[in-house]
Formats: C-alpha cells, structure tokens, sequence
C-alpha cells in the first residue's frame, strides 16, 4: 500500500511537473521537491508489505507511512474495538510504516501468548526498548531459555517466606509516607492528592525496600529512576538511535544505578548477608542449569527491570483502585467490614483499633482481591501485548507474515460483553469465587507459564512472558488500598469546567495506561473519636 502510494505521488509530481514546465515557478517546485522527499522518507522507514496471500484484513488509512497512529495513540481501546465490528477478530492496521496484526478475542489471546518461539519473539518488539534501560545479559538481551532461567530465579525468591516479611515492611511504608504527607493537616482537613504522584511514591518505597533491599530504599536515587524511566519511550520501540538527550541521560542513570547495586552486592558478599528474604539476595544465590552464576552486572540489571516492570503497572493499579472507590463508598465500607471480620471476628471494630494486617490475613481479604481484579478488569495497565513475526504464521486460515509485529489486545477483551455483562461497570463481585486471571501457575522445567490463554481476562498476560510480579503486586496494592482507607476517607473531585464530579479518562500516551490530569482526589484524615 505504501509503495503503491509513494509510487503514484511521484508519478503525479512529474506528471504535474511536466505541465508546469513553462511556467518554472519555483515555489511550485520547491514544494513538489519536498513532497518528493516526504515519500522517500516514508518509503525508507516504512517496513514493506509482504506479498504473502491470505493476509488479514488492512484497516483503511489516508496518509502513508503515518497510516493510523494518531487513531491507535489517542485511544488504543476504541480503535480496535472499531476495527473489531469491522474487520472481525483479526486485522492489521498500519502504525509509523509497521505493519502491526491485532488477534482479538479468547482464540486471539491464545494464539499470541502461546505462539511458539522461532515464529514471533517478544525480543524482536521490545529488545530497542529495553535493552538500553534495563542494561545487557539480561531480559530480551539474551535467547529466550536463558531469560526463562533468570525469571525462575525471581520468582523462586518471591516465596511465601519472603512474602511473609514484606506485608509489615510495606505497613511501616504507607504508614511512614502517608505521615509525611498529612505532617501538618489536621485530621478531618480535607487536602487535594494528586493520586498518581502518590502511589507512584509508596509503589516505589515498597517495592525498593521489599524487592531490592533497605540499602537500595534508603539511599535511592529518585533522579535515577526518572532518567531511567524516561528512556522508556513509546517511540524508542521504532528508533533507537535518535540522539535525544533523554537517552543519553537514560544511559548514564544505568550506569550509575549498576554502579550501585553492584556495590550492595559486594558489601553483603563480605558481610555473607543470606538471612535477607529480598530478591537481590535470592539473585545473589542463583545459578543456571549449566553451573554458572548470573555476573553482578546481571544481577544489577535484573533488578532494574524488575523496578520498571513493577512501578508503573502497580501505582497505576493502586491509582484506578482509589478513583473506582471514591464512586463506590458502599464498596469502602464492605472492605471495612471485610477487614474487620478477618482481623477481629466482628464485623464493626473501628478501624483506628484494627490489628496489623499478616501475609496470611492479607490473603483472606478475597473482596479486596476482587477489587482489585475488577480495576484491572477496567484498567489494564498494559493495553497492546507484541511480538515481532519471525517466520510467516497462520491465524484461523490467515497468513500473518514476517516482519509484521502481532499484538492482543486484554483491555479490549476485558470488556467483551458476553463474558462481562455490562462491561463498563466496576462490579467487584463478579470475580467472587473465580480463580480466573489469578495466577495458576505450571513451572514446568524452566517454562513459566498459565495453564490457558484462551481467556478473555490476562492482566497478567500468559505463557512464556507471563508477569511474575503478580503475587508481589496484589500483596503490595492490597496492603496499600487496606490501611488507606482504614485511616483517610476520600471521595473525587469536582471539574472547574463542567462542576461535574471529576472521574480521569486514560492516558494512552505512555506504555503503559495510567489515569489522566488532573488525576486528584479530596483526602482528609479521618477524625477518631475520644
Ligand atoms: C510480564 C502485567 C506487576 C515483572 C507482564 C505481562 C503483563 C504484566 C501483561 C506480560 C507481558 C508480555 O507478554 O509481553 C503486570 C501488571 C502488574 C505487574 C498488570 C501490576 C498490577 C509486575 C511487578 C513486577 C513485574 C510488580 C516485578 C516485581 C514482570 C516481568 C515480566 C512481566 C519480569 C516478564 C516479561 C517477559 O517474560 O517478557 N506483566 N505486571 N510485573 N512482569 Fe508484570
């Protein structure tokens, strides 16, 4: 289509051209030169369409090589829910010259989270976005069975003993944060949160200190983490080597944030530190099926892909949970209820005078784990999943070819109808008693993956590239979400435009969904009676 559509400009230009000899006006040509130049840029960047036959359906666009980005980025979810009710299940859209394939539905989801290996890679996607953040020898830097290892380890370290230190050390986090934040508020003053600033503030304090250690969390440099974070870019999936000044200081907070996790772990190396339940040190302790050990530069870097794997994905995931509360105070109080009755044995101990929450308490809070999945139900951090084609493979009698990228979509598939009746209500009790999306886990040698993909709930994705922060996830944001609400009431904001009670859209621009500014919320500190 690009090639067709470059071909046909040009030929209009010299045709044009050709008319207008006589008149020589330069402004003319000029112009057709760009226009020109314009088409050769396209045609230098745009990936050519394969000439396999029986290719999905291509979505219609104007303009080549931009083709329907601009549709995709502004909202991912309605584009395809579109493209769905025209095209079906599956289709294929064009985005900055790539030809993407979008698999919807149960059978869409299970094609792409189980598609085997040498026919389309998650490396092939993501490898120019990641390698340069998270650093070498590690993820998507290394074949496919060796990361499989490296997730193995994590999750192997991610056990019920450690969990079982980290529910007080997340505790001591909110307690400490939310202090900080209320130091000179009375209780009952109602103040404005800007709630993702907020939970991306106790994501980052909890995971550091369960995850990396309290020497990381203690001495943690929030200047690196954002130089971190902000080479993760969208565009950086397509261009590597644009010199921005973004990658350059992306680069150097690698190398720092290394320098210092390798420091750490050579102080616990002399202090023969292995009583610590954290990751770094199960990291520290791991080793390959071959004998060998991950290097301490891997370690590094390993832990640095877990810091941005689990930041964004979990403090959004704290911030929609709030957001769909402050409409639901019936749900607030059911949660109260809940923590009460599990703590107590009583339904109605005020919750000034509630025990701290255990591991094993955590976990019977079921209606707060629906919450939970509810808000991911709505609000899946991760909208598109990708992989790059490898080898031409067929989808339901349908040639996806080499070179194009193959994306589901779980956000669109949480809001299918027949399987969520009134998809856009936030209603936790649909998921009581449903185990499904909650993580069944088949470790099978080094493989790590979900029992099925064919399901229309995968927050967490499936297969091979299943997330393995999930069980971490729900003990982090669950903690957060319980003693939030114990100790401050909280209700949404009013738009200045509109004196509407003020709800945030998705904001689609970064990688992962976050909600959109303002994104505040009306908090105060509850008043406990005397
Ligand atoms: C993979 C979602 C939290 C680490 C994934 C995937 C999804 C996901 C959808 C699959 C990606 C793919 O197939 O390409 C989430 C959500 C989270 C969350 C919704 C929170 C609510 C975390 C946390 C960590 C983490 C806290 C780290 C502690 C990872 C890792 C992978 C992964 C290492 C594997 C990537 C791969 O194999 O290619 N996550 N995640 N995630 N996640 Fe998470």
């Amino acid at each position: 289509v690009i090639d067709s559509a470059i071909t046909t400009t040009i030929e209009q230009v010299t045709a044009w051209l050709e008319e207008n000899r006589d008149n020589n006006l330069p402004a003319i040509a000029a112009s057709a030169i760009a226009v020109v130049v314009v088409a050769v840029f396209f045609s230098l960047f745009s990936s050519p369409r394969s000439t396999a036959k029986n290719q999905p359906p291509m979505v219609k666009y104007t303009i080549p090589f931009l083709g329907n980005t601009i549709e995709y980025g502004i909202d991912p979810v309605k584009f395809l829910q579109k493209c769905q009710k025209t095209y079906g299940d599956c289709f294929t859209f064009l985005m900055l010259g790539r030809h993407m394939t979008v698999t919807l539905g149960a059978d869409g989801n299970h094609f792409l989270f189980n598609v085997k290996l040498k026919d389309a890679s998650a490396e092939g996607a993501y490898e120019t976005l990641t390698v340069p953040v998270f650093g070498k020898e590690v993820v998507y830097d290394v074949p496919n069975a060796l990361f499989m290892e490296q997730k193995k380890f994590v999750k192997d370290a991610l056990s019920t003993a450690a969990f079982k230190t980290y529910v007080p050390i997340i505790t001591a986090e909110v307690k400490d944060y939310m202090d900080s934040v209320f130091k000179n508020v009375p209780a009952g003053k109602e103040i404005e949160m800007e709630t993702f600033e907020a939970m991306s503030q106790l994501t980052i304090r909890t995971a550091s200190h369960c995850l990396m250690g309290k020497e990381i969390r203690d001495g943690f440099l929030t200047k690196l983490y954002h130089d971190l974070d902000a080479g993760f870019a969208p565009i950086n999936v397509f261009f590597k080597w644009l010199p921005l000044p973004a990658f350059f200081a992306r680069d150097r907070a690698n190398k720092e944030m290394t320098d210092l996790f390798k420091s750490i772990i050579k102080k616990r190396k002399a202090e023969n530190d292995t009583e610590t339940l954290d990751v770094l040190n199960g990291l520290m302790k791991a080793e390959y099926k071959d004998g060998s050990r991950p290097s301490d530069d891997a370690i590094a870097h390993l832990m640095i892909a877990l810091l941005l794997g689990g930041q964004h994905t979990s403090s959004t995931t704290s911030s929609w949970m709030l957001f769909e509360l402050a409409r639901r105070p019936d749900v607030i109080a059911d949660l109260l209820k809940e923590q009460s009755m599990v703590l107590t044995g009583k339904p109605d101990t005020p919750a000034h005078l509630l025990p701290d929450l255990t591991y094993e308490t955590l976990r019977q809070l079921s209606l707060m784990d629906c919450v939970m999945k509810e808000t991911l139900r709505l609000h899946a951090p991760i909208h598109t999943i990708m992989r790059l084609v490898e080898n031409d493979v067929e989808f339901k009698g349908m040639t996806i070819p080499k070179g194009n990228f193959v994306c589901a979509a779980p956000q669109v598939s949480h809001l299918t109808e027949s399987k969520f009746p009134e998809p856009y209500k936030f209603d936790p009790l649909r998921h009581m008693g449903s185990d499904e999306g909650s993580g069944e886990w088949t470790i099978n040698g080094v493989d790590i993956a979900q029992k099925s993909a064919r399901s229309l709930f995968l927050p967490f994705g499936a297969g091979r590239h299943r997330c393995i922060g999930e069980a971490f996830a729900f003990i982090q944001n669950k903690t957060i979400i319980a003693l939030f609400i114990r100790e401050y009431a909280h209700r949404l904001g009013t738009d200045p435009k509109t004196g509407k009670q003020w709800f945030p859209e998705p904001d689609y621009t970064s990688l992962i969904t976050i909600p959109k500014v303002p994104r505040k919320l009306l908090v105060k500190k509850k008043e406990v009676a005397a």
